[in-house]
């Protein structure tokens, strides 16, 4: 190793990650005389957003102090294969960091050598969580000739680059830079100051960010056209077990799976069915869930150890936007407590999960409004779950080869083998879903006379009344939509039903659908309300 002359001037290569860290870095190497370029690198860093913001404040540095700086365009993708791959679930300062410090380091060697500096160096050993013993034997196994072992941390190094890009206002990153080490970034400030969720947009940053967490094993509630979803890393087993304690929902439902493409549902599902061609033809992507054999790939989490994996391909232009970013299929169940109304909009999301989440990306309130059609393809095409895509659009859909027929879902089998073995789950739990803590009561035909009703009770209708029934002073009439089109009573009866909760009315009397299409998946939403 060459060690540095004082009375000789050098030529040096600073690498650094961030502005802060490079201050005084660059202010004791020019105290000593010596010509400094800063060497902008970190490939580790997600999402591309933080790269130019940590990017300005290097440049803000940099016309302070009147140092250039060489910017290494980064390549994120490269470093998760080289550095991160079968390192990511290593938490911040595990074995996965010194090989980002060598990947780094290798970029500077290289640069210093071809651009004939005397020597490198790095502001990494500045900041007193990280190991300077690590960075300078990576430095010297690197480039022994050109390393220069400076160790900024000293004589209050970090104290005085803080002060220096405190004077000069610059960026301050809460995390190190890589998605993994945001991800314990975040469940560290979680578990020091319960904070509710941060809503993100569809602004490219906020998808970026959404898609890097969701990677590196973030829970993360993203918007959907049925309800919104939380969403995991459907490969990575501890990702989706956080997705069930956040939700409090029992191991044995299994979780459906989002993917933005077929090829991306192929890597998840055996997807040969020749029914299944039809129906990912006519209706994906949109709310139609596939539930197909599963493969090996899909973690016996998702499934509840079933032989079989539930895929759909949402239609949301937001969903698309994450999953493409994300780059991973999406585990994700509707965003709500497990038994509660399923969530319309991000503000639901917040208010019922909030405290358990760090990020909801707000797509606006949901098309649908009910979740998706659940389809078992199999011997049969069995229907698991109405939804807005109907029987008969099913069957229009697969022609004459296949018949249609309607099923019962997994969990309703499950609760009445419960109910049978008298087994550890309550039956009742499982079959009561999408309720209010209110109470809920199905009408049709006669409007219930609510003349002396006691409590604070709300009258639903399907469509807006003619003329409303004499009421008592407790109770207030609502309605699902104007002419009673199903389309519109979907995308509203979570709504209402949460926004009566909120309200504080103890009854909900609800007038039931017209029991076809649409319809039929409302009734089906409504009679599990009602269920106690
Ligand atoms: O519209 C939707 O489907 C929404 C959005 C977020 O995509 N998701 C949703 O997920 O409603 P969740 O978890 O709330 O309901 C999924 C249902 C559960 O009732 C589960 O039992 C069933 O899908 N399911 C999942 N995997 C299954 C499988 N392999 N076989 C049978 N049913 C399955
Ligand atoms: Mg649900």
């Amino acid at each position: 190793m060459r060690l540095l002359n004082q009375n000789f001037m050098a030529r040096i290569l600073l690498h650094t990650c961030c502005g802060i860290c490079a201050g005084h870095c660059v202010s004791l190497l020019q105290s000593q005389g010596h010509e400094v370029v800063l060497f902008y690198s970190n490939a580790n860093i997600a999402p591309a957003s933080e790269f130019e913001r940590r990017l300005k404040a290097v440049d803000t540095l940099c016309a302070h102090f009147g140092v250039p700086v060489i910017v290494d365009t980064p390549n994120h993708r490269e470093w998760l294969e080289r550095v991160a791959r079968g390192f990511e679930r290593e938490p911040e300062r595990g074995a996965r960091c010194p090989r980002c410090f060598r990947y780094s380091l290798e970029r500077a060697a290289r640069t210093a050598r071809e651009r004939d500096f005397d020597f490198f160096t790095t502001t990494l050993s500045v900041s007193p969580h990280k190991p300077s013993k690590t960075i300078f034997e990576i430095g010297k196994s690197v480039d022994a000739e050109r390393f220069l072992e400076v160790d900024f941390k000293k004589q209050d190094g970090f104290k005085k680059t803080n002060t220096i890009s405190r004077s000069l206002d610059l960026y301050r990153q809460s995390y190190c830079g890589c998605e993994f080490s945001l991800r314990d970034a975040l469940a560290q400030r979680r578990t020091a100051t319960p904070k509710t969720a941060e809503m993100l947009s569809d602004r490219p940053e906020d998808i970026a960010l959404a898609g890097s967490l969701l990677r590196a094993g973030g829970l993360v509630a993203i918007p959907t056209e049925t309800v919104y979803g939380l969403a995991a890393n459907a490969f990575d087993e501890n990702a989706v077990r956080s997705i069930f304690s956040a939700k409090g929902r029992p191991f044995i439902d299994p979780l459906i799976v989002h993917v933005h493409s077929l090829e991306q549902a192929e890597t998840l599902a055996d997807t040969a069915h020749p029914a299944v061609e039809k129906l990912a033809k006519a209706f994906w992507p949109g709310p139609l869930t596939l539930v197909l054999p599963k493969k090996a790939t899909v973690p016996d989490i998702v499934t509840a150890g079933e032989p079989t994996v539930a895929v759909r391909m949402p239609v949301h232009p937001v969903a698309r936007k994450i999953l493409r970013a994300a780059e991973v299929p999406l585990a994700a169940p509707s965003a709500n407590p497990f038994g509660y109304v399923s969530p319309t909009t991000a503000q639901h999301v917040l208010q019922s999960l909030g405290e358990r989440l760090d990020y909801i990306v707000d797509g606006g309130a949901c098309d649908c409004g009910i979740e998706s059609t659940i389809v078992l393809v199999g011997e049969t095409v069995r229907i698991l779950r109405l939804g807005i895509i109907t029987r008969e659009d099913l069957e229009k859909a697969l022609g004459t080869e296949f018949s249609v027929e309607i099923g019962k879902g997994l969990l309703e089998k499950k609760a009445e083998e419960a109910e049978m073995q008298t087994a550890q789950i309550a039956p009742g739990m499982l079959k009561k879903h999408y309720s209010p803590r209110a109470k809920v009561e199905l009408w049709e035909n006669a409007i219930p006379n609510l003349e002396d009703a006691t409590g604070k009770t709300a009258l639903v209708f399907q469509k807006r009344p003619g003329s409303l029934p004499a009421l008592s002073e407790n109770a207030t009439a609502f309605w699902l939509s104007e002419d009673g089109d199903q389309a519109t009573v979907a995308r509203s009866v979570f709504a209402l039903l949460r926004r009566l909760d909120d309200a504080g009315f103890s009854d909900i009397r609800i007038e039931r659908s017209p029991n076809d299409g649409i319809g039929a998946a409302v009734n089906d939403r409504l009679s599990r309300a009602a269920a106690r």
